[in-house]
């Protein structure tokens, strides 16, 4: 895509975001790293985390010579406060916190749900979300220039899931976050929002579709329910979901803060 494309697309003028640095979770992959490259093509200072280091390094130099990558589980604390400092001495500060790293879990019908499955979810998709909020945030709050901060949630947040439900739990959870730092954030102008996408076509699909399958489901057919349920009839790419966290990091989006915007094609299932 183009710098026009990309403007056509978004709204939002090429490199309109010049001179920011703009950290991204779970940027090895899918949503992140579709975030990350579209962040880096209006000039933002990119640096890529993820679990998945070598990953997050493709990423990184996807996204041009500025950009740097660090290896880091979002449910570390220590590995957050680690990664945060090392962004804000290597780039000197920190415009924009895009927390997308994130799981699915298991697939377990709620009273199957162990306990120890329940708090792995929630420590990667909400405790990470809030670590990497906070420390963000504080470096954000000492320059005094305030921030924009996009939480991936999810539909499933607003919705819930009969056999994911510690996934939509901890997206309510995120969502929830998203309300409470917007409030406590706005003094600083630092905005907080989420996006609440449906089915997005990435890896996190294909792991979804094996484990349907090794519970005897035909192979393709979890993926194609899905999309029929959708009223757009398709799944959407992640390109699509950059755009609208390039909306939200943009001045455009100067006003908006404490709210989330979906992205589902219309659909509303709770399955
Ligand atoms: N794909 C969808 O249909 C969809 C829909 C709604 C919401 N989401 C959310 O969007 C976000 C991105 O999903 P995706 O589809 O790109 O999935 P993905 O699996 O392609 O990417 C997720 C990334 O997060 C990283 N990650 C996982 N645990 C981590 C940890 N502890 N520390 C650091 N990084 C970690 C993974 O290594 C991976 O690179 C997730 O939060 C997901 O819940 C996805």
């Amino acid at each position: 895509m183009t710098d026009t494309d990309t403007a056509l697309a978004t709204g939002v003028s090429a490199g309109s975001l010049s001179g920011r640095v703009a950290l991204v979770t779970g940027a090895a992959a899918g949503i992140g790293a579709g975030i990350a490259t579209a962040l880096a093509g209006q000039g933002a200072i990119v640096a890529a985390l993820d679990r998945d280091g070598d990953r997050a390094a493709a990423t990184a130099e996807a996204c041009g010579s500025s950009a740097l990558s660090l290896t880091v589980d979002v449910s570390r604390e220590e590995d957050v406060a680690r990664a945060v400092g090392q962004v804000v001495s290597e780039a000197g500060r920190i415009d924009i916190l895009i927390n997308a790293a994130g799981v699915l879990g298991e697939t377990a019908s709620l009273m199957e749900v162990p306990a120890s499955e329940w708090n792995r979810i929630f420590a990667i998709n909400a405790l990470g979300a809030f670590l990497c909020l906070k420390e963000a945030a504080a470096h954000m709050i000492d320059g005094a220039r305030g921030g924009s901060i996009v939480n991936v949630a999810s539909i499933a947040a607003k919705e819930g899931r009969m056999d994911f439900a510690p996934y939509a739990a901890s997206k309510a959870a995120v969502l929830s976050l998203t309300w409470s730092s917007a409030l406590r954030l706005a003094p600083h102008q630092i905005r907080v929002n989420a996006l609440c996408p449906a089915a997005v076509d990435t890896e996190f699909w294909q792991r979804l579709e094996n484990i349907k399958q090794e519970q005897g489901s035909e192979p393709g057919a979890t993926r194609a329910a899905r999309a029929a349920a959708i009223p757009l009839g398709r799944f959407a790419y992640p390109r699509e979901v950059a755009a609208a966290a390039l909306y939200l990091c943009s001045d455009d989006a100067a006003f908006v803060t404490g709210t989330s915007i979906d992205l589902t094609g219309a659909a509303h299932t709770g399955s």
